[in-house]
């Protein structure tokens, strides 16, 4: 069942149905403001940091579902309604929801009065604004109230839900005609306020919740909307909100705009008043007046367009395929830019307050945006090493405010290091700037520990040499990237966390995975060094890694795929010996993609494993068989449940590591069929089952052992967007930036006659035909550049240009074995 549509033309999805099966959100905001918004306008506003700085409350996880948001009533002669159908749900003669690139535009009709509302945040700006159009579309005339909401956060979101001992007594405000103030501890220590304004005058307002609301009543029938009736109330302590009423009238046929602003300030010390006790406004005032009328509003909102317009041009694919293209084109590259701005922060399953920026989430997420915004990458890269240890290691995560690095959620997950050299080297791809590696990053955050990123990258690297265990494989710590693998946790306390507790040494537990990874990893760090000069370092890493192979193939194979690990006791993990979790995921994919044992057949037997054993109708699952009872040896994996999470659920993040693994042996039908069968816009049809929006990945699809397979949860904030992403481009589409040049190798399925492609790379755009005459896989039988033929497949760099690219695949395709 559909809820809605795509609407390719407009970059929208457009949602039908208000009653989706779970909130389909949007993100509006691209730098410092942001705010989620769901398809009945629910949400919440925040500053850089969801917990820190959050403008307006909601309340995750209730009943009924998303609660909280920026909501406008309608009372109509007694008829209540609101356009995005929540809070008031009275039935809507339409209703319609467009989330597009950073904006979401709701409409609602009731009794021939439509409400349409654009919701977005303006390049560079603290503000939400929120373009209300209210038109009379029946025969006669309309006098009617409307009213605004939002109610505030305390500022921090996870001391504003629990200490309300204090809360409930601090919360202040200031009324100032159309404009109501949130000021709460702008008194003392913060030096920000918020406010809500509306670009006409007002019937009244309201400020504090309980005489907006009643006391018990929900806000799907405040007592003041019910009534018509504004009670003017200004909130001292309890829970501050902002509403406006106004009374609005609207011959036939006519339309009135009106602009609210959500926005946010900050003073510095002796900026903070105006007089005593009332707040300097001159801030606010500014902002407001950039865009407080609907022509204002307008070219705000045009630069926004134009904004994605250009990050969208960078890529674009023709295939004939308009699921593809949609994802390839616009939604795929819009998650990875949400992605970065949020990390992990802020979801309808993330609440903004548990996880700051992960280590290796960031980098990871890197790579699906690197191309779009390669200056901000840059930062980042920075970022994160600068929250590195000097022995490579790194703290798990960083808080986006302070950018310091914390164990909160644990350290010592050994894979960390590693995925440092994936976001670097690909940077370096993506943009020459070869100069980033001189650059000095502190270690920890110490400056006088500085050492150019080079020596950071170094750093990853050894802290796999230095730390393997019995066998040589590496070590696994805390963990790898599958962060409920936790080999030395041994826990029986249901209040401990698994990611948090070591209970044992670590010097034992060995992770294939991390094997795996490393010679990849390892492999592109001994090229950075050649690249780069220096030789005798290229030549110690390339040993290190021509060692690792050697140690997985004698330790890390066992007879028909890839083992996963070796746990504290030195046992085999993921081995056909166990009983259950036979084989997992992970190892299969970092060996394939290391193309470890290929000769001798293991990348392909291991694949073929994969393929009999883990894939399923929804795709690829992470271990089988599915854990049925808690081992203690193995921690948080054998909690979940059969075919959900970590324990057989299908983790869309890592099943790309397999598609680009099949491309590694040419198995383009395969590599193609992983890919469709997790791509959202594919799954459109069974909306019902798959819960989450069809127009991104979710984190995880329960998988073939659950209670429902084919149901997915957590979506938006993984990093299943970026590595789709980079394994449709690079691997299937075959479209690889390197060093010198534009690799072209795509692996696809035989029967596809070809594609275009427009890429832009540095400042070089080329336009590219592949064709496949001859039906093949895999193979670029000849380019042509500008009608030129080149010798293989990189296309030199030659910047400033426009070439045009014709690529002939044929003969080289590998002959596969059945
Ligand atoms: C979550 C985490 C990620 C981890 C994955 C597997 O997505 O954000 O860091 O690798 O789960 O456990
Ligand atoms: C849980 C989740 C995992 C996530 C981790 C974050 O273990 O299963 O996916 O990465 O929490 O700490």
């Amino acid at each position: 069942m559909n809820y809605g549509h795509f609407d390719d033309s407009t970059r929208e999805y457009v949602i039908t149905n208000p009653m989706t099966p779970w909130p389909w959100i949007n993100y509006l905001g691209n730098e410092d403001f942001f705010s989620l918004i769901s398809n009945t306008a629910g949400g919440y506003a925040f500053y850089r940091d969801a917990k820190f700085r959050r403008l307006t409350r909601y309340r995750y996880n209730n009943v009924p579902m998303d609660n909280g948001g920026r909501y406008f009533y309608i009372n109509d002669g007694g008829t209540v309604w609101s356009p995005g159908w929540k809070p008031v749900k009275t039935v809507l003669d339409h209703y319609e929801c467009r989330h597009g690139l950073s904006y979401t535009r709701i409409a609602g009709r009731k009794n021939d009065l439509e409400a349409s509302v654009l919701f977005f945040i303006p390049l560079k700006s603290w503000c939400e604004v929120q373009l209300l159009t209210l038109k009379n579309t029946g025969r006669q005339p309309k006098r009617f109230k409307l009213f605004s909401f939002v109610e505030w956060c305390l500022w921090n979101a996870d001391d504003d839900q629990n200490n309300l001992q204090r809360n409930l007594s601090t919360g202040e405000v200031e009324i100032d005609g159309s404009t109501l103030f949130h000021k709460t501890e702008y008194k003392d220590r913060r030096d920000h306020y918020a406010f809500y304004h509306v670009n006409a005058p007002v019937q009244g307002y309201d400020t504090d919740r309980e005489s907006f609301a009643g006391l018990y009543n929900e806000l799907s029938g405040p007592q003041a909307v019910l009534e018509g009736q504004p009670r003017n109330s200004c909130a001292h302590g309890w829970s501050p909100i902002a509403s406006h009423c106004l009374e609005i009238e609207l011959a036939p046929g006519q339309a009135r705009e009106l602009i609210f602003i959500l926005g946010y300030v900050e003073n510095a010390g002796e900026q903070k008043w105006e007089s005593a006790n009332v707040i300097n406004k001159t801030n606010a005032q500014a902002l407001i007046s950039r865009f407080d009328t609907p022509e204002k509003a307008r070219v705000a909102f045009n630069g926004l367009r134009s904004y994605w317009d250009g990050l969208l041009n960078r890529f674009v694919l023709k295939s004939g395929d308009e699921k593809l293209d949609r994802m390839v084109n616009i939604w795929n590259q819009y998650q990875c830019m949400v992605t970065f701005n949020m990390s992990r922060s802020a979801s309808c399953f993330e609440v903004g307050i548990g996880r700051g920026m992960g280590f290796r989430d960031s980098n990871q997420d890197l790579i699906g945006f690197v191309h779009l915004v390669p200056d901000r990458a840059r930062q980042r890269i920075i970022d994160i090493a600068s929250t590195q240890f000097e022995d490579g290691g790194a703290y798990h995560q960083y808080q986006p405010l302070t950018k310091r690095g914390n164990d909160a959620i644990g350290g010592n997950f050994n894979d960390d290091p590693l995925w440092l050299i994936l976001s670097a080297t690909e940077y370096l791809k993506e943009t020459g700037d070869f100069g980033i590696l001189d650059e000095m990053v502190p270690f920890d955050h110490d400056e006088t520990r500085a050492k150019p990123l080079f020596d950071h990258l170094k750093a990853s690297f050894y802290h796999v040499v230095n730390n393997l265990g019995p066998h040589g494989l590496p070590l696994i710590g805390r963990a790898d990237w599958n962060d409920c693998l936790n080999l030395n946790c041994f826990s029986t306390n249901p209040d401990e966390s698994f990611q948090t507790t070591e209970n044992r040494t670590g010097k034992t537990a060995e992770s294939v995975m991390i094997a795996g990874l490393f010679v990849v990893y390892g492999r592109e760090f001994a090229r950075l060094c050649r690249l780069t000069g220096r030789q005798q370092e290229s030549n110690t890493a390339e040993m290190h890694v021509s060692q690792m192979v050697e140690t997985v193939k004698q330790y890390g194979w066992d007879g028909e795929w890839y083992l996963r690990a070796y746990d504290f006791f030195g046992r085999k993990v993921g081995s056909r010996e166990n009983d259950e979790g036979k084989i997992f995921i992970e190892s299969q994919g970092w060996c394939a993609m290391a193309e470890i044992g290929k000769e001798n057949g293991m990348v392909e037997k291991a694949l073929d494993a994969v393929k009999e054993r883990l894939d399923c109708e929804h795709g690829i699952v992470l271990n089988n068989p599915a854990f049925t009872k808690y081992m203690i040896e193995y921690g948080e994996i054998s909690t979940y449940p059969p075919g959900y999470k970590e324990n057989a659920g299908i983790f869309c993040h890592n099943n790309p590591w397999i598609m680009i693994g099949e491309t590694m042996i040419g198995r383009g039908e395969r590599a193609w069929e992983y890919y469709r069968k997790i791509c959202p816009s594919y799954l459109e049809d069974i909306s019902e089952l798959h819960k989450t929006e069809p127009y991104v990945y979710a984190q995880m699809i329960a998988g073939k052992d659950a209670h429902k397979p084919g149901e997915a949860k957590n979506s938006w904030l993984t990093g299943t967007a970026a590595w789709n992403y980079y394994a449709v481009t690079r691997y299937i589409l075959g479209i690889r930036p390197d060093y010198d040049g534009l690799l072209i190798d795509p692996c696809i399925p035989a029967a596809w006659e070809g594609y275009e492609i427009t890429r832009r790379l540095r400042d070089t755009t080329y336009h590219i035909r592949v064709s496949n005459p001859h039906g093949v896989s895999k193979g670029v039988m000849q380019v042509l550049v500008d009608g030129e033929e080149i010798n293989g497949n990189l296309i030199p760099y030659s910047p400033g240009n426009v070439f045009t690219v014709e690529v002939t695949m044929g003969i080289m395709a590998p002959v596969l074995a059945h």
